[in-house]
């Protein structure tokens, strides 16, 4: 991966102020950005918004993906069926470093009506910045691989 991972973005309804936000930081950060929508706040599903940010990781039109519903979680379930996706829910900024240092997670999902924007941000800085340590996780990391299989 690059110094400045190519990221894409989705999200539900729920969480479409947090989505823009934080595409306009990342952005800001200098990372190449795919926001892929939605753009209204028009009811939605999460599962197809989550799959079609994972799909593109799993493409290589992506390096790493940023997902937000209202909690986080049924968007990081969608994801993680995608094979290849190594998708959390982080609300603190230790878990979104460690996510990506020790299990290689090329996907942070995140709870809208969980966190406050500033806190977000936060994590979200954590999750890009945050370089994989491979070594001993590499062979874990490996093990969750051999589970797809
Ligand atoms: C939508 O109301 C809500 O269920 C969704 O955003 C998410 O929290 C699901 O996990």
């Amino acid at each position: 991966m690059s110094s400045k991972p190519r990221i894409v973005l989705s999200s539900d309804h729920a969480a479409i102020d947090l989505r823009q936000a934080i595409a306009a930081h990342v952005k800001g950060l200098g990372h190449e950005v795919h926001d892929i929508g939605p753009t209204t706040t028009e009811s939605t599903h999460y599962p197809k918004h989550g799959a079609a940010a994972a799909q593109m990781i799993a493409d290589g039109d992506a390096d790493l993906g940023i997902i937000v519903c209202g909690t986080g979680q049924g968007i990081m379930m969608a994801a993680n069926k995608v094979k290849g996706i190594r998708c959390g829910v982080c609300s603190d900024t230790f878990s979104a470093k460690m996510i990506r240092a020790h299990n290689d997670a090329n996907m942070l999902a995140l709870g809208a009506r969980v966190l406050g924007e500033g806190l977000a941000l936060e994590i979200v800085e954590a999750f890009v910045d945050t370089a994989f340590e491979g070594g001993r996780h590499g062979t874990r990391v490996d093990m969750i691989k051999a589970l797809e299989e």
